[in-house]
């Protein structure tokens, strides 16, 4: 399903250049669930933007279903990801200004799709079916995780990709927030690609990939 090849990536600043992606290599099957593990600064956001399409490799490339996404042109690649792709951040990402139905309805009405029973069944799912109309600053740190969630499943994505989705939450919330994604996951045969630097909780997924050095040092 995700095929890295030989990725390449470095910052420079001034004069110090920094080798983040360094020759990395992985390949994610269909419906896996995957932690992407490493301590902070590893390199862990850098190559989940990669992977997304989103940060193109100094060299090397990422195939998508066998399709080489770094070959497409920018619009071609955009259309591809919102088609494909769902994501979750940790600090949400929620636009402020539109209620739970609006956001978790963005990647639809971007796709010039009106689902707006399919997205109040998704939110219904995730336990938010009495705060369709709440804005973002009304609900919980969970519930605009949750509503996040819904917002990245609606438009039927094959890949879930999350950058530490638990990192602002309680223990118990990030419990919650991670039985509903595996949950759905599950139900949906989503690819699922998860950031981490928190051993515990990618104790969870089929497979860990652990990055050091610019490259995947331990597959568990
Ligand atoms: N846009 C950027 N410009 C310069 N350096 C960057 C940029 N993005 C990330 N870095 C550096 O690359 C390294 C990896 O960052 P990141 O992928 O965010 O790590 P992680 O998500 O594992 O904490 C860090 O040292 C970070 O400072
Ligand atoms: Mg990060």
């Amino acid at each position: 399903m995700i095929k890295a090849i030989n990725l390449h990536r470095s910052y420079t600043i001034g004069k110090k250049t920094i080798e983040v992606l360094h020759g990395l290599e992985l390949h994610i099957r269909p419906g896996e669930k995957v932690f992407l593990c490493g301590p902070s600064g590893a390199g862990k956001t850098t190559l989940m933007y990669t992977l997304a399409g989103l940060e193109m490799p100094q060299q090397g490339t990422v195939e998508i279903g066998g399709k080489s996404i770094y070959g497409l042109l920018t619009k071609a690649r955009a259309e591809f990801r919102n088609r494909m792709m769902g994501f979750i951040f940790q600090n949400y990402m929620l636009m402020p200004e539109l209620t739970a139905l609006e956001n978790a309805s963005l990647a639809t009405a971007i796709a010039g799709r009106e689902a707006t029973q399919e997205v109040t069944a998704l939110l219904d799912r995730v336990g938010l079916g009495n705060r369709l109309d709440h804005l973002p600053n009304e609900l919980s740190g969970g519930e605009q995780q949750r509503v996040s969630i819904a917002r990245a499943l609606a438009h039927n994505p094959e890949i879930i990709f999350a950058d530490e989705p638990t990192g602002n939450l309680d223990s118990r919330n990030s419990n919650e927030v991670l039985d509903l994604l595996f949950s759905l996951a599950d139900e949906r045969k989503k690819t699922l690609v998860i950031v981490t630097h928190d051993p515990n909780i990618a104790k969870r997924g089929d497979r860990i990939l652990t990055i050091r050095d610019g490259i995947v040092c331990d597959e568990a």
